[in-house]
């Protein structure tokens, strides 16, 4: 009897499976690695999957309505970081968001949706996948928003210190789930190759600092370029103090609260520069 193309995908699942445990990707991390209580053996993606859904309300917009982007940026970070403390079953800190790209604005009213997985861990760190749609609650039509890739850091608790801790392995189960997983270790060496290039960013913010001691009084805008004149008229600044809201039950800043501020200061930049109504493009 011929078999259903169901049963055959069935099969090339299995088929990868043995082939990333070949590989020693799915293995579980080294035993003597594991510190008491957290137990390393794999966990399926359902484990730590996550849904939330929020409202778009006035205080979550600008004034015409259009939800700010850092907004968006904090429910990713609240959200992703519940995927990681289900997958690790510990305290779990944000250690970088990939570029996130938004490609349709959400309005006050709208209802937004966000689901969070891991997609992959390593040792102590885990990528954690999140597709955020619009929900038009009139029609209940939904529309693809954004996504975003983030990496969480496990983190045991001693005494007067936290240090990062053995996570379990992914199990990865349907074709979706599987080729998520295979990408996951691509974005994580990108993710180190650009985090060993600080060298424009530093230049940049060498230059942006020089330009901060910049003194009307003793200075003539008309000494510096165009670029320089640009960085000096929409330069904006924001001060905060970190309350407990802000963090997390380690008093640790929540990384989307960061977010949200980088935005919101952003924002302003932008205006000013502009002298037009904007939207934050990612
Ligand atoms: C998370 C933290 C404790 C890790 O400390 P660290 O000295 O970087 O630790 P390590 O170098 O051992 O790296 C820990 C993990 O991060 C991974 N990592 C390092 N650089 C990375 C990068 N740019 N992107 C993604 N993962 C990275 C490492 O590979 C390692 O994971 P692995 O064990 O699975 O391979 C530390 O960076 C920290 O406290 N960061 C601030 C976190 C925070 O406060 N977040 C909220 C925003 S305010």
């Amino acid at each position: 009897m011929s078999k259903t193309s169901k049963e055959l995908s069935i099969e090339a699942i299995k088929d990868k499976i043995t082939k990333l445990s070949l590989t020693g990707a799915l293995k579980p991390n080294s035993l003597k690695d594991e510190p008491e209580g957290i137990k390393s053996d794999g966990r399926s993606v359902d484990h730590s999957r996550v849904m939330m859904t929020k409202v778009i309300l006035p205080n979550h917009s600008d004034t015409r309505g259009y939800v700010f982007g850092g907004q968006i940026l904090s429910w990713i970070d609240v959200v992703a970081s519940i995927a990681a403390r289900r997958h690790s079953e510990t305290s779990c800190v944000t250690r970088s968001v990939d570029a996130v790209h938004f490609l349709r604005p959400i309005h006050v009213g709208d209802i937004v949706v966000l689901k969070a997985n891991v997609n992959r861990s390593w040792k102590t760190s885990m990528e954690v996948g999140v597709r955020v749609e619009r929900e038009i609650p009139f029609t209940g039509k939904r529309e693809f928003c954004c996504h975003a890739y983030l990496t969480f850091i496990a983190l045991r608790v001693n005494k007067d210190s936290t240090c990062p801790t053995v996570v379990p392995k992914v199990i990865p189960a349907s074709p979706a789930e599987i080729r998520r997983f295979e990408a996951a270790e691509g974005r994580r060496q990108s993710r180190f190759s650009q985090a060993q290039q600080p060298d424009s960013m530093q230049q940049l913010r060498e230059k942006i600092q020089k330009l901060n001691a910049f003194d009307p009084v003793y200075e003539s805008l008309e000494l510096y370029g165009t670029d320089e004149k640009a960085m000096l008229s929409s330069y904006g600044e924001m001060i905060e103090l970190v309350l407990p809201q802000h963090a997390n039950t380690l008093q640790i800043t929540f990384g989307g609260q960061i977010m949200e501020w980088m935005e919101y200061c952003a924002v302003i930049c932008a205006l000013r520069l502009s002298r037009s109504y904007i939207l934050t493009a990612g």
